[in-house]
């Protein structure tokens, strides 16, 4: 009897590229079965204490530090030689060869920027060699796009001014379709930046592409994005919402949480009354790392008390982890996960960690990290998991807007062959009117 064919493996390569932040990253090259496909790995700056290991050279004279040689070196040499040979879609198997040739449970010793770039290159050259867009690959009945958050005021560490809430997002759930929701997001931007303008405000962007001005309060950005919300002629809470990431790992000091814009410093009782407080005078939806990502507890207060009325979104917290993830489900935590391939360090994992929330009827948001490359992975598998949101960016950069136009190219191909919904049909929060 014939064998059926499959995307055997024959070559690994990878080398060192670009992120947008203008630091190396890992690309990996590989080739089966006469298809060839090409990943390219994000990497964070506001990175949890628990994420698998991103590894970097280390030695100050190449990218003071920061070349990925060690990592490149190990995806040719170290996991190369035992894929050989192998079926590239077999993603479970690779991807536990990859956790069981590294040995260690946070991918230490050969990088989880490795082990990702690997992972992510056999579902996507499988998808060439079956003939299939990534999205249905991963799932032949993919027919959900996602709510973008779309960053437009970009603050904490990832620019040198602006708010201590790290992003300030636009959350379009009144959107007709996907198109419409970034053509929404992109009015709105240019209002903010005319708003901006007209206060005196900088106009310069932070790393993933919102504005970053000096502000004089946190409520200041807010209420800059509902002003412009308004301008550009939409609803608040109808048409937009918002969405915050606090990323409060970062401001979080013995055991206090400092908010520099606000002048002021908080216990974590605090920190949660200045939620409520915030949820009661804005349209908040989503409230991701509102605490820090050893603070168990408060965060089982802060799902108490907001968790009924907002999504309450864990990212440092969990890091994609299922270990971690089962942690929060048994606690209580939160009510959504952020899912960052590169915090667990292969596809299987990701997958695994968002089978788990979705059998918790817990909410998963795809998201990428602060340093990009032009890859769009992250697209395709925001519709094939059909979790129905995407966090990628503000929409100027081209490292931000090419994952919003791999999903409208994505959105127009589903449309052309079967009904397509955008996710207001399946609301994330209670809020949403
Ligand atoms: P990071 O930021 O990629 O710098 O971690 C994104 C986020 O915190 O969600
Ligand atoms: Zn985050």
């Amino acid at each position: 009897m014939e064998k059926t064919p499959k995307p055997i493996i024959e070559k690994v390569h990878a080398r060192e590229i670009l992120d947008s932040r203008g630091f190396p990253t890992v690309e990996v090259e590989i080739i089966a079965s006469g298809h060839k496909s090409i990943s390219a790995v994000p990497s964070g700056a506001s990175t949890g204490e628990f994420e698998a290991l991103e590894l970097r050279d280390g030695d100050s004279k190449r990218f003071h530090g920061k070349g990925v040689l060690k990592a490149v070196d190990n995806v040719i040499n170290r996991f190369g030689p035992a894929l050989a040979g192998q079926d590239a879609s077999n993603q479970k198997e690779i991807d536990d060869l990859l956790i069981n040739i590294d040995g260690t449970s946070n991918k230490s010793t050969f990088g989880a920027n490795a082990s990702l770039g690997i992972s992510m290159a056999c579902s996507v050259v499988s998808a060439a060699f079956y003939n299939k867009p990534l999205y249905s690959y991963l799932n032949p009945n993919s027919s959900i796009l996602p709510v973008p958050m779309i960053n437009v005021l970009n603050g904490g560490m990832h620019a040198d001014q602006g708010s201590d809430l790290q992003e300030i997002m636009l959350f379009p759930h009144g959107a007709k379709n996907f198109k419409h929701s970034i053509q929404m997001g992109s009015e709105v931007f240019h209002c903010l930046k005319k708003e901006l303008k007209k206060q005196g405000l900088g106009t310069t962007i932070g790393d993933e592409g919102g504005f970053a001005p000096a502000l004089h309060s946190n409520d200041h950005a807010i209420e800059l994005l509902l002003n412009s919300i308004e301008k550009a002629g939409f609803n608040i809470g109808k048409d937009i919402s918002l969405a915050l990431d606090v990323a409060a790992s970062s401001f979080y000091k013995d055991n206090k949480y400092h908010l520099k814009v606000d002048g002021s410093v908080l216990d974590t009782d605090g920190m949660i009354s200045f939620y409520e407080d915030l949820v009661k005078k804005y349209p908040i939806v989503s409230i991701e790392d509102g605490l820090d990502e050893n603070d168990w507890e408060g965060w089982n207060k802060m799902s108490q008390v907001l968790g009924s009325k907002i999504q309450i979104v864990g990212d440092d917290l969990t890091v994609t982890n299922p270990k971690k993830l089962q942690r929060a489900i048994e606690q209580g935590s939160m009510n959504a996960i952020l899912i960052k391939l590169n915090q667990i360090g292969t596809v299987s994992e990701t997958i695994e960690a968002i089978e788990l929330a979705r059998s918790n009827n817990m909410n998963y948001i795809i998201s990428h990290r602060s340093g990009e490359t032009e890859d769009t992975f992250i697209s395709d598998l925001s519709v094939a998991m059909g979790g129905g949101q995407i966090k990628t960016g503000s929409v100027c950069r081209s490292d931000r807007t090419a994952k919003y136009n791999r999903l409208l190219r994505i959105e127009e191909q589903i449309e052309n062959s079967s009904p397509v919904s955008y996710t207001h049909l399946t609301l994330p929060t209670k809020r949403i009117v």
